[in-house]
């Protein structure tokens, strides 16, 4: 063996030795994620059983009828319900029943949540055939099957995923922020605005954009080219604050006098119904319509 071919020995070894372990490095994180899959399955399991149990203990149960739909998996691609029994706790919402259900028995069932305090608007829900908030809607309140469902009128991502892009940007097109001309005099100053007209605005400002509104309103529904009862709110929000210059209000005005604003409104009273915060919507859009109409009046 020459010189040569034995100093090459060694690092033929190293080499070998070096695919090795980086083979094993690779093999590593693979099995790792397997022992972690098979940890979660069991752990799921342990959870369905311990649930099942508690079904099967409690005083009460409540069966909810989920709407299911999954694009991305074979075989989920067809709209089906799904029935979930949970135990029913006093105080017990629509939300939390859909928690248990995922947390116990299936884990890919997927729904928006947050605050679980009807502030966030993310868990507005078809439930029993009305547009309600999951974390404000008590289980007592309605009938069983609970039927819970996608907001209607959006596209379903996922289960009661919907969406909400037309919604954001029918919201996006009101400008949905106060446009002052200039700043508050002095530094820290505030921008006062008087106690009335904070109370003409009040039940507007409380909109948490939740899109039950939208999606009780056939109109906007249907495609018929309308901003809808959300996006008319924020309109109204900034029209009546005062702290707003003239020229802004009237473009605000104008906004909502287009083909696509108020007039498309046929004062169902769907949207003011189902609204979670109790804003008067259809009186704001009457209000608005009258506004617009007083704008366009011309005397001679
Ligand atoms: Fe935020 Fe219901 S979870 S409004």
């Amino acid at each position: 063996m020459s010189s040569e071919t034995r100093t090459e020995e060694p690092e033929t070894a190293d080499a070998d030795a070096d695919a090795e372990s980086a083979g094993e490095t690779q093999r590593q994180p693979h099995q790792e994620r397997r022992l972690e899959r098979k940890r979660e399955q069991a752990r799921q399991r342990d959870l369905t059983e311990e649930a099942r149990l508690e079904v099967e203990e409690a005083d009460e149960t409540v069966s909810l009828k989920v709407f299911r739909y999954d694009p991305e998996v074979a075989g989920k691609q067809e709209p089906r319900f799904d029935t979930f029994r949970v135990p029913f706790e006093r105080g017990m919402t629509v939300l939390d029943a859909l928690i248990y259900a995922r947390d116990h028995f299936d884990s890919s069932l997927t729904f928006r949540h947050s605050c679980q305090q009807a502030i966030c608007g993310s868990d507005a829900f078809f439930v029993n055939g009305r547009q309600l908030l999951g974390c404000q809607t008590q289980i007592s309140d309605l009938d069983e099957p609970i039927r819970i469902e996608p907001l209607p009128y959006y596209d379903v991502l996922k289960d009661l995923v919907v969406d909400l892009d037309d919604f954001y940007e029918e919201m996006r097109s009101m400008d949905p922020y106060l446009q002052p001309d200039d700043d508050p005099p002095g530094e820290l100053a505030e921008r006062r605005q008087s106690r009335q007209n904070r109370e003409d605005i009040k039940m507007s400002t409380r909109c948490i954009w939740c899109a039950s509104c939208m999606s009780s309103c056939s109109i906007y529904g249907q495609g018929e080219e309308y901003v809808g009862p959300a996006a008319i709110n924020v309109a109204y929000r900034f029209a009546v604050d005062e702290r707003e210059p003239a020229e802004v209000t009237a473009e605000r005005i104008q906004r909502i006098d287009e083909e696509d604003g108020v007039w498309r409104c046929q004062t169902q009273f769907s949207c003011t119904e189902v609204c979670p915060k109790d804003i008067p919507l259809t009186q704001e859009i009457q209000d608005m319509k009258r506004e617009a109409v007083k704008r366009n009046l011309k005397f001679w």
